[in-house]
């Protein structure tokens, strides 16, 4: 397969396996690029990109921003905290404004659910979800899989946790669909009050204790707890969620064998990992965030050779 099979990237539900594969082959090639003298290519040099930030976000912003620039891309930065949206503007006004300054390609980050594919529909520009609310996030899961390639070998076959706020996250979501299509078995852990009743119908399996979860997994990937996005209380405390569901130094040497973990930031250290766990040798969060730039950079190469037809 020599490109991909949508023209928007809008969630890891719409892909194909070969899309994942087609997408870390080009990040390999883009990984070997950032680690050389000059980090840059020209094959973006008559793309315009806007990143469009309706939420906060640092490093999902940042590495998009950079491989924008890697790629020789013209970028322009919006947050919607400095905008016009706070004057009452429409999501597609914003966007229209922005595309009428003739953008090819919108990078978009929106608290609700469903955006990125309104958008889609009703504007002409490519569309890279970069977070809707608590429904995907897929470059995350993109560079988590790919990470896990890296670290691993392979991904199919491989035993991986996600531990957490099942119910707020973006990232689990989007963790599930890319996993299962690359053939990996998950599981996913935390207290019951986090664990959305329909989990099981995706086809992973469900345990709430932390350290037989550990025992089964080759991948732990240790997810915030989205305080931000909760209307009531989960948990009696932060204290006791620590206690029960999070990762010390003491409960990974105590397991039977090595297991990787992994984080996509923000941590919360001493909250679902202490920081001996996010700063230990089985720990490839900053792994993490270096693949995050190729792995953006592929995906948005490859969605503008698509335009360019
Ligand atoms: C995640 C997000 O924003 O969904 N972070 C990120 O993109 N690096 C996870 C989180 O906020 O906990």
């Amino acid at each position: 397969m020599s490109e991909l099979s949508v023209n928007h990237l809008l969630g890891i539900k719409y892909l194909k396996e070969e899309d994942i594969q087609l997408i870390f082959e080009t990040a390999d090639q883009f990984k070997e690029v950032i680690n050389r003298p000059i980090k840059k290519v020209p094959s973006l040099r008559d793309i315009t990109i806007a990143n469009l930030f309706f939420e906060n976000s640092t490093r999902t912003k940042l590495s998009f921003e950079l491989a924008e620039k890697r790629l020789s891309a013209d970028v322009i930065n919006f947050s919607a905290s400095q905008s016009s949206v706070k004057k009452g503007e429409t999501l597609i006004d914003t966007v229209n404004n922005i595309l009428s300054m003739k953008v090819d390609m919108v990078v978009m980050r929106h608290p609700n659910p469903g955006a990125g594919v309104f958008l889609s529909k009703n504007v002409s520009a490519s569309i890279v979800n970069a977070g809707d609310g608590a429904h995907e996030h897929p470059t995350q899961a993109l560079l988590d899989s790919y990470s896990i390639r890296e670290k691993l070998g392979d991904v199919a076959g491989k035993n991986v946790v996600i531990v957490g706020d099942i119910l707020h996250s973006r990232v689990a979501l989007s963790n599930i669909f890319a996993l299962k299509l690359q053939g990996a078995n998950v599981k996913v852990c935390g207290p019951k009050t986090l664990l959305p009743t329909y989990i099981e119908s995706l086809g992973v399996g469900v345990e709430t204790n932390l350290r037989k979860a550990l025992e089964w997994c080759d991948v732990a990937n240790m997810l915030r707890v989205q305080n931000e996005r909760m209307d009531i209380s989960y948990f009696p405390s932060t204290r006791e969620y620590a206690q029960q569901y999070g990762v010390t130094k003491a409960l990974l040497d105590s397991l039977s064998k090595e297991i990787v973990i992994m984080h996509p930031g923000p941590i919360n250290r001493g909250v679902e990992i202490t920081s001996d766990v996010a700063d230990s040798k089985q720990s490839i969060i900053l792994n993490q965030v270096e693949n995050g730039v190729a792995v953006r950079m592929a995906v948005i190469y490859l969605l503008a050779a698509k335009i360019k037809k």
